[in-house]
């Protein structure tokens, strides 16, 4: 089955994951009978559109220049069409929302999305925005529409965090996670650890392009908080709000405190957690996103680098613990394949 897709937002994940379904075509059509084409791209600076679909090496090379516009000319190919236009055309099947995450309004990714579903097309989203603020909506317009709604990758990049709670430990209930899902501080205290003062560690995440110019969101916590508000959202339907999260970044780590955690065999982690907590009118769910200090011996404690890892506490095997890459381009373009896959087991026959 070939499905014809739209992609909103074409950087780092867009690219990555153009680049998969180019390399991997022949594979993913072998194994699984899954063919795909672009047929739209739509980011702030640029707009192209081919019901006969895009050819994907001309739109890396054009990204590669940052310009989209220099994709060149080719027969049925519209340069003016808007997002709108473009996700409910009748040739769409599926929407990719890979634009900028806006945890204030989610727009307009949210907009996109709730296009896509009243036009009934399948949607895989790496936006944490519309997943943060408005997933219970989307999810039922989706169930409405008879709809695929795949978000893998707003948490832990490829590493299928989402999919092995949701699937892997369906009949299992999840008590507790604890994760480390900010692949910058967990460099940043690496570096740490290797003698680097926080400045220093700090200038080196900027400079590998782990850290925004503005570190406020990483260090302080804030990208942590989202995300664990959206696993809690996700795996325990809870209705929280990063304003709910008990937050501390990692900028009141000193030197001494991790070399002395190394000398007592111990380190330094930023772990964000959900804990289910009984109330008298049933439960509630704290979210914690906070440095600790963990024994060699838990799994958490190994991750170095810009690694990410979950930790889920089941009632049924115990932890379960999962590590992998928590960004980049390809990683988390492979979610967005991976996504895609599990939209054609299911849509596709
Ligand atoms: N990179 C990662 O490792 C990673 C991991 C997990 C999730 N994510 C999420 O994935 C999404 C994309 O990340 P990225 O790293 O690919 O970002 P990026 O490299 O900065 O690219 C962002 C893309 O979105 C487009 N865009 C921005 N605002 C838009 C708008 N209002 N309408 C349409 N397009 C818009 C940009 O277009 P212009 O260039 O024309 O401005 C650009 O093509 C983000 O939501 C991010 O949080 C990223």
């Amino acid at each position: 089955m070939t499905y014809n897709l739209v992609m909103i937002g074409f950087g780092a994940v867009g690219q990555g994951f153009a680049a998969l379904l180019q390399n991997k075509a022949a594979e993913l059509a072998d194994r699984y009978g899954f063919q795909a084409k672009i047929i739209g791209v739509y980011t702030r600076r640029a707009s192209l559109f081919c019901p006969d679909g895009l050819a994907i090496p001309a739109l890396l090379a054009a990204a590669q220049q940052n310009d989209l516009t220099a994709y060149a000319d080719h027969a049925n190919l519209r340069r003016d069409l808007n997002a709108h236009y473009q996700i409910t055309h009748p040739a769409t099947s599926a929407v990719i929302e890979a634009s900028l995450t806006n945890y204030v309004d989610a727009e307009p990714a949210l907009g996109h999305i709730r296009t896509a579903f009243s036009h009934s097309k399948h949607v895989v989203t790496v936006n944490k925005g519309p997943i943060a603020l408005a997933y219970g909506e989307l999810a039922a317009n989706a169930r409405r529409s008879k709809c695929f709604f795949g978000y893998e990758g707003v948490v832990m990049g490829g590493t299928p965090c989402i999919r092995l709670a949701e699937a892997g430990l369906a009949g299992a209930r999840i008590e507790a996670v604890r994760g480390i899902v900010n692949g910058t501080t967990n460099f940043i205290l690496g570096k740490m650890e290797a003698g680097m003062a926080y400045a220093e560690a700090l200038a080196e995440a900027q400079r590998l392009g782990y850290a925004e110019a503005d570190p406020t969101a990483d260090v302080e916590g804030f990208d942590a908080a989202g995300k664990i508000v959206i696993l809690a959202t996700l795996l325990f339907g809870a209705k929280l709000t990063v304003a709910d999260v008990d937050r501390t970044g990692i900028t009141q780590i000193s030197m001494s405190d991790v070399q002395n955690a190394l000398a007592a065999g111990q380190r330094w982690k930023l772990i964000a957690s959900l804990q289910r907590e009984k109330t008298e009118n049933g439960e509630r769910v704290l979210a914690k996103v906070s440095p600790e200090r963990l024994p060699l011996s838990d799994p958490l404690a190994g991750i170095g680098g810009g690694g990410n890892a979950i930790t889920y506490l089941t009632d049924t095997i115990g932890g379960v613990t999962l590590t992998g890459a928590g960004a980049g381009g390809k990683a988390t373009g492979f979610a967005v394949l991976a996504d895609l896959l599990a939209m054609h087991a299911r849509y596709g026959n």
